[in-house]
Protein backbone atom coordinates (compact mmCIF):
# COMPACT_ATOMS: atom_id res chain seq x y z
CA UNK A 1 0.00 0.00 0.00
CA UNK A 2 1.64 3.37 -0.55
CA UNK A 3 0.09 6.19 1.58
CA UNK A 4 0.01 10.19 1.72
CA UNK A 5 0.53 12.50 4.66
CA UNK A 6 -0.80 15.81 4.67
CA UNK A 7 -0.94 18.54 7.38
CA UNK A 8 -3.14 21.09 7.15
CA UNK A 9 -4.36 24.30 8.94
CA UNK A 10 -2.24 26.13 11.53
CA UNK A 11 0.80 24.30 12.82
CA UNK A 12 0.63 23.09 16.37
CA UNK A 13 3.17 20.89 18.76
CA UNK A 14 3.10 17.26 17.44
CA UNK A 15 2.54 17.42 13.82
CA UNK A 16 5.97 15.95 13.42
CA UNK A 17 5.83 12.88 15.88
CA UNK A 18 2.59 12.09 14.48
CA UNK A 19 4.13 12.17 10.04
CA UNK A 20 6.79 9.93 12.64
CA UNK A 21 4.05 7.77 14.39
CA UNK A 22 2.07 7.05 11.21
CA UNK A 23 5.22 6.91 9.16
CA UNK A 24 7.25 4.96 11.14
CA UNK A 25 4.57 2.46 11.75
CA UNK A 26 3.56 2.19 7.80
CA UNK A 27 7.10 1.48 6.39
CA UNK A 28 8.72 -0.75 9.65
CA UNK A 29 5.34 -2.73 10.33
CA UNK A 30 2.93 -3.06 7.78
CA UNK A 31 5.63 -2.55 4.97
CA UNK A 32 4.03 0.11 3.17
CA UNK A 33 5.39 3.17 1.29
CA UNK A 34 5.07 6.60 2.88
CA UNK A 35 4.95 10.24 0.90
CA UNK A 36 4.39 13.29 2.17
CA UNK A 37 2.55 15.92 0.55
CA UNK A 38 3.90 19.23 0.90
CA UNK A 39 1.74 22.45 2.57
CA UNK A 40 -1.44 20.68 3.30
CA UNK A 41 -4.39 20.82 0.30
CA UNK A 42 -1.71 23.01 -1.92
CA UNK A 43 0.26 20.39 -2.59
CA UNK A 44 -2.24 17.91 -3.29
CA UNK A 45 -3.79 19.87 -6.14
CA UNK A 46 0.02 21.19 -7.40
CA UNK A 47 1.34 17.35 -7.07
CA UNK A 48 3.78 18.01 -4.68
CA UNK A 49 4.90 15.76 -2.53
CA UNK A 50 8.43 13.93 -1.17
CA UNK A 51 8.97 10.31 0.00
CA UNK A 52 9.33 9.56 3.37
CA UNK A 53 11.13 6.69 4.89
CA UNK A 54 12.47 5.25 8.34
CA UNK A 55 15.51 7.70 7.81
CA UNK A 56 13.58 10.70 7.04
CA UNK A 57 11.00 10.22 9.69
CA UNK A 58 13.96 10.46 12.40
CA UNK A 59 14.86 13.14 14.59
CA UNK A 60 11.29 13.96 13.98
CA UNK A 61 10.05 13.75 17.51
CA UNK A 62 10.39 16.55 19.19
CA UNK A 63 10.50 19.11 16.62
CA UNK A 64 7.36 21.65 16.35
CA UNK A 65 6.12 22.72 13.04
CA UNK A 66 5.25 20.20 10.60
CA UNK A 67 8.23 19.35 8.32
CA UNK A 68 5.73 18.94 5.52
CA UNK A 69 4.48 22.95 5.40
CA UNK A 70 1.18 23.77 5.75
CA UNK A 71 -1.44 25.70 4.01
CA UNK A 72 -5.17 27.28 4.41
CA UNK A 73 -5.92 25.90 1.42
CA UNK A 74 -9.98 25.13 1.28
CA UNK A 75 -10.22 23.02 -1.88
CA UNK A 76 -13.71 22.97 -1.49
CA UNK A 77 -14.79 26.05 -1.21
CA UNK A 78 -16.81 28.48 -3.72
CA UNK A 79 -18.03 25.11 -4.92
CA UNK A 80 -21.78 25.90 -4.71
CA UNK A 81 -21.40 29.64 -7.11
CA UNK A 82 -18.97 27.45 -9.98
CA UNK A 83 -15.81 29.17 -9.79
CA UNK A 84 -14.03 26.43 -8.49
CA UNK A 85 -15.31 23.16 -10.33
CA UNK A 86 -12.01 22.12 -10.97
CA UNK A 87 -10.37 21.34 -7.67
CA UNK A 88 -12.25 18.16 -6.61
CA UNK A 89 -11.17 16.69 -10.37
CA UNK A 90 -7.69 18.06 -9.44
CA UNK A 91 -7.80 15.98 -6.53
CA UNK A 92 -8.92 12.58 -7.81
CA UNK A 93 -6.31 12.96 -10.81
CA UNK A 94 -3.78 13.55 -8.42
CA UNK A 95 -4.27 11.13 -5.84
CA UNK A 96 -3.94 8.44 -8.79
CA UNK A 97 -1.03 10.23 -10.19
CA UNK A 98 0.98 9.74 -6.84
CA UNK A 99 -0.59 6.16 -7.13
CA UNK A 100 -1.77 6.45 -3.54
CA UNK A 101 -4.19 4.02 -1.84
CA UNK A 102 -4.88 6.29 1.28
CA UNK A 103 -4.64 9.74 2.23
CA UNK A 104 -3.82 11.18 6.06
CA UNK A 105 -4.75 14.08 6.63
CA UNK A 106 -3.51 15.71 9.81
CA UNK A 107 -5.40 19.14 10.90
CA UNK A 108 -8.00 20.87 13.02
CA UNK A 109 -11.97 21.49 12.21
CA UNK A 110 -11.75 22.58 8.90
CA UNK A 111 -9.42 19.83 7.83
CA UNK A 112 -11.69 17.31 8.31
CA UNK A 113 -14.69 18.77 6.85
CA UNK A 114 -12.35 18.56 4.08
CA UNK A 115 -11.30 15.34 4.64
CA UNK A 116 -14.58 14.65 4.86
CA UNK A 117 -15.53 15.83 1.55
CA UNK A 118 -12.49 13.98 -0.19
CA UNK A 119 -14.03 10.71 1.11
CA UNK A 120 -16.60 11.55 -0.48
CA UNK A 121 -14.92 11.87 -4.35
CA UNK A 122 -14.52 8.30 -3.37
CA UNK A 123 -11.04 8.86 -2.34
CA UNK A 124 -9.97 6.47 1.05
CA UNK A 125 -9.05 8.78 3.59
CA UNK A 126 -8.21 8.64 7.42
CA UNK A 127 -8.12 11.63 9.53
CA UNK A 128 -6.22 13.12 12.50
CA UNK A 129 -7.49 15.83 14.87
CA UNK A 130 -4.64 18.21 15.44
CA UNK A 131 -5.02 21.72 17.08
CA UNK A 132 -3.91 23.60 20.13
CA UNK A 133 -7.79 24.76 20.60
CA UNK A 134 -8.96 21.58 21.29
CA UNK A 135 -12.30 22.43 19.80
CA UNK A 136 -12.52 18.86 17.18
CA UNK A 137 -15.50 17.50 17.89
CA UNK A 138 -15.98 13.67 18.17
CA UNK A 139 -12.57 13.28 20.45
CA UNK A 140 -11.74 14.43 23.80
CA UNK A 141 -8.74 15.79 23.21
CA UNK A 142 -6.49 16.74 20.15
CA UNK A 143 -2.53 16.95 20.26
CA UNK A 144 -1.19 20.39 20.86
CA UNK A 145 -3.63 21.40 23.17
CA UNK A 146 -1.65 20.23 26.33
CA UNK A 147 1.92 21.43 24.99
CA UNK A 148 -0.33 25.02 24.83
CA UNK A 149 -1.58 24.75 27.68
CA UNK A 150 1.53 24.19 29.31
CA UNK A 151 3.04 27.71 27.66
CA UNK A 152 -0.22 29.85 28.74
CA UNK A 153 0.15 28.35 32.00
CA UNK A 154 3.49 29.19 32.47
CA UNK A 155 2.97 32.83 31.54
CA UNK A 156 0.42 33.07 33.80
CA UNK A 157 2.56 32.09 36.24
CA UNK A 158 4.90 34.83 35.44
CA UNK A 159 2.12 37.74 35.07
CA UNK A 160 1.41 36.71 39.69
CA UNK A 161 4.61 38.43 40.08
CA UNK A 162 3.94 42.14 38.32
CA UNK A 163 0.48 41.51 39.55
CA UNK A 164 0.92 41.77 43.05
CA UNK A 165 4.28 44.07 42.92
CA UNK A 166 2.80 46.52 41.08
CA UNK A 167 -1.08 45.91 42.57
CA UNK A 168 -2.38 45.53 39.01
CA UNK A 169 -4.92 44.12 37.57
CA UNK A 170 -3.27 41.84 33.96
CA UNK A 171 -5.41 40.50 31.68
CA UNK A 172 -3.86 37.96 29.32
CA UNK A 173 -5.85 37.14 26.38
CA UNK A 174 -5.45 33.13 25.49
CA UNK A 175 -5.77 31.47 21.67
CA UNK A 176 -8.66 29.14 20.98
CA UNK A 177 -10.36 30.73 18.52
CA UNK A 178 -14.27 30.81 19.27
CA UNK A 179 -13.62 27.77 22.17
CA UNK A 180 -11.93 28.83 25.78
CA UNK A 181 -10.73 25.70 26.08
CA UNK A 182 -6.78 26.42 26.71
CA UNK A 183 -8.45 29.27 28.42
CA UNK A 184 -10.20 27.29 30.67
CA UNK A 185 -7.18 24.62 31.45
CA UNK A 186 -4.82 27.43 31.65
CA UNK A 187 -6.63 29.84 33.53
CA UNK A 188 -7.36 26.94 35.95
CA UNK A 189 -3.79 25.45 36.16
CA UNK A 190 -2.21 29.26 36.15
CA UNK A 191 -4.19 30.12 39.46
CA UNK A 192 -6.14 33.06 37.47
CA UNK A 193 -8.74 34.87 39.71
CA UNK A 194 -11.02 35.66 36.68
CA UNK A 195 -11.56 33.25 33.91
CA UNK A 196 -13.15 34.75 30.81
CA UNK A 197 -14.73 32.19 28.10
CA UNK A 198 -16.16 32.26 24.44
CA UNK A 199 -19.14 30.20 25.37
CA UNK A 200 -20.09 32.07 28.52
CA UNK A 201 -20.02 35.43 27.49
CA UNK A 202 -18.96 38.70 29.77
CA UNK A 203 -20.65 40.52 32.09
CA UNK A 204 -18.52 43.29 32.73
CA UNK A 205 -20.29 44.27 35.88
CA UNK A 206 -19.58 40.81 37.56
CA UNK A 207 -15.42 41.25 36.24
CA UNK A 208 -15.71 44.35 38.10
CA UNK A 209 -17.28 43.11 41.51
CA UNK A 210 -14.81 40.24 41.73
CA UNK A 211 -11.76 42.26 41.09
CA UNK A 212 -13.22 44.72 43.65
CA UNK A 213 -13.97 42.11 46.44
CA UNK A 214 -10.66 41.31 46.12
CA UNK A 215 -9.14 44.15 46.71
CA UNK A 216 -11.54 44.38 49.83
CA UNK A 217 -9.74 41.46 50.96
CA UNK A 218 -6.38 43.03 50.76
CA UNK A 219 -5.67 41.72 46.99
CA UNK A 220 -5.63 44.80 45.03
CA UNK A 221 -4.59 42.67 42.46
CA UNK A 222 -5.52 40.07 40.06
CA UNK A 223 -5.00 37.91 36.85
CA UNK A 224 -7.94 37.94 34.47
CA UNK A 225 -7.56 35.30 31.52
CA UNK A 226 -9.51 35.49 28.80
CA UNK A 227 -10.22 33.72 25.10
CA UNK A 228 -9.55 35.66 21.88
CA UNK A 229 -13.19 34.42 20.87
CA UNK A 230 -14.57 36.34 23.98
CA UNK A 231 -17.54 38.89 22.40
CA UNK A 232 -17.63 41.75 24.53
CA UNK A 233 -21.38 43.75 24.38
CA UNK A 234 -19.43 46.99 25.43
CA UNK A 235 -18.55 48.59 22.17
CA UNK A 236 -16.07 51.05 21.80
CA UNK A 237 -15.68 54.22 19.37
CA UNK A 238 -12.26 53.29 17.83
CA UNK A 239 -10.77 50.15 16.58
CA UNK A 240 -9.29 49.22 20.36
CA UNK A 241 -8.82 45.17 20.31
CA UNK A 242 -11.34 43.40 22.28
CA UNK A 243 -8.41 42.47 25.35
CA UNK A 244 -7.89 46.42 25.11
CA UNK A 245 -11.77 47.46 25.80
CA UNK A 246 -11.69 44.82 28.42
CA UNK A 247 -8.71 46.26 29.88
CA UNK A 248 -9.60 49.56 29.57
CA UNK A 249 -13.43 48.92 31.12
CA UNK A 250 -11.99 46.91 34.26
CA UNK A 251 -9.65 50.02 34.99
CA UNK A 252 -12.41 52.51 34.65
CA UNK A 253 -14.37 50.40 36.75
CA UNK A 254 -12.54 49.26 39.61
CA UNK A 255 -9.56 52.39 39.39
CA UNK A 256 -6.96 49.74 39.84
CA UNK A 257 -4.08 50.27 36.86
CA UNK A 258 -5.00 47.49 34.68
CA UNK A 259 -2.27 46.28 31.76
CA UNK A 260 -3.01 43.36 28.81
CA UNK A 261 -0.69 40.97 27.57
CA UNK A 262 -1.51 38.59 24.19
CA UNK A 263 0.37 35.78 24.41
CA UNK A 264 -0.48 35.14 20.64
CA UNK A 265 1.25 32.46 18.91
CA UNK A 266 4.07 31.41 21.41
CA UNK A 267 1.11 29.42 22.28
CA UNK A 268 1.19 27.05 19.27
CA UNK A 269 5.02 27.02 18.29
CA UNK A 270 8.40 25.04 19.31
CA UNK A 271 8.61 21.08 20.97
CA UNK A 272 5.32 19.50 21.94
CA UNK A 273 5.38 18.23 25.63
CA UNK A 274 6.00 14.91 26.53
CA UNK A 275 2.18 14.24 26.69
CA UNK A 276 1.92 14.96 23.73
CA UNK A 277 4.68 13.21 21.57
CA UNK A 278 3.33 10.11 23.19
CA UNK A 279 -0.74 10.84 22.31
CA UNK A 280 0.38 12.15 18.89
CA UNK A 281 2.66 9.16 18.52
CA UNK A 282 -0.95 6.47 19.33
CA UNK A 283 -2.64 8.66 16.92
CA UNK A 284 -0.44 8.00 14.24
CA UNK A 285 0.10 4.22 15.33
CA UNK A 286 -3.78 3.84 15.34
CA UNK A 287 -4.37 5.62 12.10
CA UNK A 288 -1.87 3.16 10.32
CA UNK A 289 -3.76 0.34 11.72
CA UNK A 290 -6.95 1.75 10.22
CA UNK A 291 -5.67 2.11 6.87
CA UNK A 292 -4.15 -1.68 7.18
CA UNK A 293 -7.59 -2.83 7.85
CA UNK A 294 -8.98 -1.01 5.53
CA UNK A 295 -11.48 1.16 7.48
CA UNK A 296 -11.60 4.70 5.72
CA UNK A 297 -13.36 7.67 6.19
CA UNK A 298 -12.59 7.80 9.96
CA UNK A 299 -11.13 10.19 12.20
CA UNK A 300 -8.85 8.67 15.03
CA UNK A 301 -9.84 10.09 18.73
CA UNK A 302 -9.35 9.57 22.41
CA UNK A 303 -12.26 9.20 24.22
CA UNK A 304 -12.93 8.13 27.95
CA UNK A 305 -8.70 7.82 27.49
CA UNK A 306 -9.31 5.13 25.09
CA UNK A 307 -7.99 5.78 21.71
CA UNK A 308 -10.66 4.80 19.08
CA UNK A 309 -12.05 6.04 15.78
CA UNK A 310 -15.32 7.92 14.67
CA UNK A 311 -16.93 8.38 10.87
CA UNK A 312 -15.69 11.64 9.56
CA UNK A 313 -19.17 12.04 8.55
CA UNK A 314 -20.08 12.58 12.49
CA UNK A 315 -17.14 15.40 12.91
CA UNK A 316 -17.45 16.88 9.89
CA UNK A 317 -18.75 20.82 10.11
CA UNK A 318 -19.23 20.01 14.01
CA UNK A 319 -17.08 22.22 17.14
CA UNK A 320 -16.50 20.91 20.63
CA UNK A 321 -16.88 23.57 22.75
CA UNK A 322 -16.39 24.17 26.31
CA UNK A 323 -20.24 23.51 28.47
CA UNK A 324 -21.16 25.55 31.23
CA UNK A 325 -21.07 22.12 33.92
CA UNK A 326 -17.20 21.40 33.06
CA UNK A 327 -15.68 20.27 35.93
CA UNK A 328 -13.25 22.80 36.16
CA UNK A 329 -15.92 25.71 36.02
CA UNK A 330 -17.71 23.74 38.93
CA UNK A 331 -14.45 23.34 40.89
CA UNK A 332 -13.72 27.24 40.20
CA UNK A 333 -16.84 28.95 40.99
CA UNK A 334 -16.86 26.72 44.08
CA UNK A 335 -13.50 28.31 45.16
CA UNK A 336 -14.37 31.91 44.44
CA UNK A 337 -12.96 32.46 40.99
CA UNK A 338 -15.03 34.42 38.63
CA UNK A 339 -16.45 33.14 35.67
CA UNK A 340 -17.85 36.46 34.59
CA UNK A 341 -21.55 35.27 34.26
O1 LIG B 1 -6.36 27.12 15.29
C1 LIG B 1 -5.20 27.55 15.89
C2 LIG B 1 -5.16 29.04 15.94
O2 LIG B 1 -3.91 29.43 16.46
C3 LIG B 1 -6.31 29.71 16.70
O3 LIG B 1 -6.13 29.60 18.10
C4 LIG B 1 -6.28 31.09 16.15
O4 LIG B 1 -7.52 31.71 16.25
C5 LIG B 1 -5.93 30.85 14.71
O5 LIG B 1 -5.27 29.60 14.65
C6 LIG B 1 -4.99 31.87 14.11
O6 LIG B 1 -4.90 31.59 12.74
P1 LIG B 1 -3.80 32.14 11.74
O7 LIG B 1 -2.65 31.17 11.75
O8 LIG B 1 -4.48 32.10 10.41
O9 LIG B 1 -3.39 33.50 12.20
Amino acid sequence: MRVGILSSGGDCPGINATIRGVGKTAVNHFGMDVIGICDGFQGLLNGEYISLDDKSLSGLLSLGGTILGTSREKPFKNILDGSNETKPQIIIDNYKKMGLDCLVCIGGNGTQKTAYKVSQLGVNVIGIPKTIDNDVYGTDFTFGFNTAVDIATEAIDRLHSTASSHKRVMVIELMGHKAGWITLYAGMAGGADVILLPELGCNINKVIKAILSRAKKDKPYSIVAVGEGLVLKERSSNNDSQVSRLSKLIEDGTGLETRETILGYVQRGGSPSAFDRNFATRLGGHATELIAKGKFGRMVSIIDDKITSVPLEKVAGKTKLVTPDHDLILQGKRMGISFGV
